[in-house]
């Protein structure tokens, strides 16, 4: 299948917009300030981006309840300024992604409105409603009482996103589920698509797709929602073969192989790559993640999965590692510095795109608070990117500092751009230097093999990427012995040196090396 040739050196960066920079002094992140920052964005070796929602929505879920599709909010600024965005960052060699939201709409999207009215209309279908009021079958999530409409209606996530309706694979009650394959649903996907061609015609590359797996219901194997998806596909293979598909799936064999997305987030869900890697905890709430210094576990258990998810949608697409997002703890969070540099190699050395969490290139801190537009937990990985030690906001806005949409990290030791810049071993040091090695060597980039040459219990871990790159770690707080000698080196944090015919490892290094 072709993939957009950008894909392969790809190294994405996530912004949260309205924690990154406020250009317009009112408290809150906007596209004016995103495009001020496109410099250092480029600067640290990211060439591609990922916006989260940024359309009209009552902010209910962040902006993953949408109100309009074809709008951009005002307190972000115009689709004039995305545009503008857009071409910024096309100037520097750059793509945008934005999020598509196709499995649910805000409860005031028009859409919604037409359909929630008693008289029949061209939007009676594009939500899935019950029967009457009364009835409200088990094992869906309904509201009833808020429409005039005789009928329930069901959710896909929270109480203000109403699930669109794509359809039921498995009929089990005919009285109001509708066949994905009934021309009654269609003009869901057609409506999706017009969103889709909207923006890419106005120049974005493409989509972050959101819970990318929950369009059709009762469809266990997913087969149903993944035919939808390979209709998008097409129409993108067509008119716009540059533009990426990247789902929210976290299943990549059926995501890319089944329903044709180019790339399948692998996120913190459990069992996964990430999951053994950063966040796993024991019974007694010890991590043994793989690059906790302590946990002295193996790689073994953390690469099973992915190697073989690897080799199943080889050629096909990619699994793209992710350092966080808007909606997990900061890796900071689980992992200290020192760790998190290796953690960094890790992420930036894997096949497939890499996607870097705003903020986590300068370690900033997860801050447990009150939930702001509904993201609970999720709220304290959303707080104003830091660029500086300017007050009032440490250079995200000019705003009084009780004016910010939510507050910046305000410790002592609250990390920023500006030190991290001026630090020659800041761990931002460290995220540049391994962006900049990936994208010079097209071994490292996207498509090219992954190979394991040793994985010892001790944890002692080498790959070979591509024909000669090597990358060799030791995330533990001991010296470890590699029977791998080490080639040339491109990187090198703590040391690692031959002696007797082995490679000594000193506690916490990671080599990268080509022969
Ligand atoms: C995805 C988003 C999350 C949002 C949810 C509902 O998981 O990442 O932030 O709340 O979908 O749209
Ligand atoms: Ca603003």
């Amino acid at each position: 299948m072709p993939q957009p040739a950008w894909l392969d050196d790809a190294v994405f960066y996530q912004i949260y917009p309205q924690s990154f920079c406020d250009a317009n002094g009112d408290g809150i992140g906007d596209i004016e300030g995103i495009i001020s920052k496109l410099d250092y964005i480029r600067r640290t070796g990211f060439n591609a981006l990922w916006l989260n929602p940024c359309f009209v929505s009552p902010f209910k879920d962040a902006g993953y309840d949408v109100q309009d599709y074809f709008k951009v909010a005002p307190r972000y600024g115009t689709n004039d300024d995305l545009v503008r965005l857009f071409d910024e960052a096309h100037r520097r060699n750059m793509h945008v992604l934005l999020d598509l939201v196709p499995g649910h709409t805000s409860d005031r999207c028009r859409w919604f409105k037409m359909s929630a009215k008693p008289l029949r209309n061209k939007y009676s279908d594009r939500y899935i409603w019950s029967n009457s009021g009364w009835s409200r079958p088990d094992g869906y999530n309904w509201v009833v009482g808020n429409a005039d409409r005789n009928g329930a209606y069901m959710l896909n996530f929270f109480l203000s996103q109403p699930a669109l309706n794509y359809g039921f694979n498995n009929i089990t009650d005919a009285d109001w589920q509708i066949s994905y394959r009934d021309k009654r649903v269609k003009p869901t996907m057609v409506a999706m698509l017009k969103v889709m061609r909207f923006w890419l015609d106005k120049g974005a590359d493409g989509f972050r797709v959101d819970m990318a797996d929950s369009l059709v219901k009762n469809d266990p194997d997913k087969s149903a929602t993944a035919w939808l998806w390979r209709k998008a596909r097409r129409m993108l293979d067509r008119h716009y073969p540059q533009a990426a598909l990247v789902s929210e799936w976290c299943n990549a064999p059926v995501a890319i192989n089944k329903a044709g997305f180019h790339c399948d987030f692998l996120l913190n869900h459990g069992g996964k790559l990430t999951d053994f890697a950063f966040y796993k905890r024991n019974e007694q709430g010890a991590s043994c993640a793989y690059f906790c210094k302590t946990a002295h576990v193996s790689a073994q258990q953390m690469l099973q999965l992915y190697l073989d998810e690897l080799a199943k949608t080889r050629n096909n697409g990619y699994i793209c590692v992710v350092s966080g997002n808007h909606d997990v703890e900061r890796l900071s969070h689980y992992l200290d510095e020192s760790e998190r540099k290796l953690a960094f190699v890790f992420l930036l050395t894997l096949p497939g795109a890499p996607f870097v969490y705003y903020g986590d290139e300068i370690g900033m801190r997860y801050i447990a608070q009150q939930s702001k537009e509904g993201g609970f937990h999720r709220t304290g990985s959303r707080t104003p990117m830091q660029w500086d030690d300017a007050q009032p906001n440490m250079g995200f806005s000019t705003a009084a500092s009780g004016k910010l949409y939510l507050d910046v990290d305000r410790q002592q030791d609250a990390p920023c751009v500006s030190k991290q810049m001026s630090n020659g071993n800041s761990l931002w040091n460290v995220v540049r230097t391994l962006a900049e090695i990936r994208h010079a060597q097209a071994d490292l980039h996207a498509s090219s093999e992954m190979t394991v040459v040793e994985c010892t219990p001790q944890g002692v871990l080498c790959y070979r990427r591509g024909q000669h790159t090597y990358v060799l770690l030791n995330p533990t707080d001991c010296p470890q012995v590699s029977t791998v000698s080490v080639g040339s080196k491109i990187f090198e944090l703590g040391t690692a040196s031959e002696k007797d015919g082995v490679t000594m490892l000193a506690p916490q290094t990671a080599v990268i090396f080509q022969k």
